[in-house]
């Protein structure tokens, strides 16, 4: 490759670390993802708009009996709980914690729905 073609293609590669360094700094605070995969909307939007998501899909369920896959607390668990601890509010680094202790956001969803995720606490309690 030629000289410049080569100092095209670094800046090109550097160019692409940089948003990412800016991406991790961004969140001042530590979060444990859970999984990975692909959220059930685009993680952008998902930052901003997760609650009405929920909110919406509790009404649907409680008011109409109409249930959702994609969209319920249990699906959200199973990708972002915990590798560690299968839980997703057990730390303060924990998926539904983290954000919303910086943030200073209560929410008492846990009170009644479980933060485990449902996969393992079935695999633990079949032993
Ligand atoms: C007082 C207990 C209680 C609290 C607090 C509560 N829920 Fe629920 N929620 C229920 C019950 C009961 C159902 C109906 C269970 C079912 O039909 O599966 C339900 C259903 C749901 C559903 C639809 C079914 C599912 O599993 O996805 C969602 C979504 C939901 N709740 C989200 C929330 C969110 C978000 C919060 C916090 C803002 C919350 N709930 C707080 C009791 C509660
Ligand atoms: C199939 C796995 C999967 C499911 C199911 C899922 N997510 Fe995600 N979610 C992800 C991944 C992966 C990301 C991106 C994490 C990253 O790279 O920052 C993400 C991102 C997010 C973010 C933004 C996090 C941030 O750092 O800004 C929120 C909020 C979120 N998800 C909430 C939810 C909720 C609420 C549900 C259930 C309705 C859900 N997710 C279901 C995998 C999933
Ligand atoms: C990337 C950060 C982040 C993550 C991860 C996150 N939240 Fe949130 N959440 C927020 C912020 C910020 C608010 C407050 C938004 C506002 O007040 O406009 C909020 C608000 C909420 C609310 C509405 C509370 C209210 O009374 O207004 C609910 C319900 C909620 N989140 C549920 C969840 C659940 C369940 C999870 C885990 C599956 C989760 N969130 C993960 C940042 C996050």
């Amino acid at each position: 490759m030629s000289v410049p073609g080569l100092r095209l293609l670094l800046l090109f590669l550097i160019s692409l670390c940089i948003p990412n360094v800016w991406a991790d700094q961004a969140l001042p605070y530590k979060i444990d993802i859970g999984r990975g995969g692909h959220c059930v909307r685009d993680p952008v939007w998902m930052r901003k708009n997760h609650m009405h998501l929920l909110i919406h899909q509790r009404d649907l369920a409680v008011r109409e009996g109409k249930r959702s896959k994609e969209i319920s607390l249990k699906n959200c668990i199973e990708c972002h709980a915990s590798t560690k601890d299968d839980s997703v509010i057990a730390r303060e680094d924990s998926f539904c914690v983290a954000c919303h202790r910086y943030e200073a956001v209560k929410i008492d969803c846990f009170d009644c729905h479980s933060g485990i995720r449902k996969s393992a606490w079935l695999l633990r309690n079949a032993k």
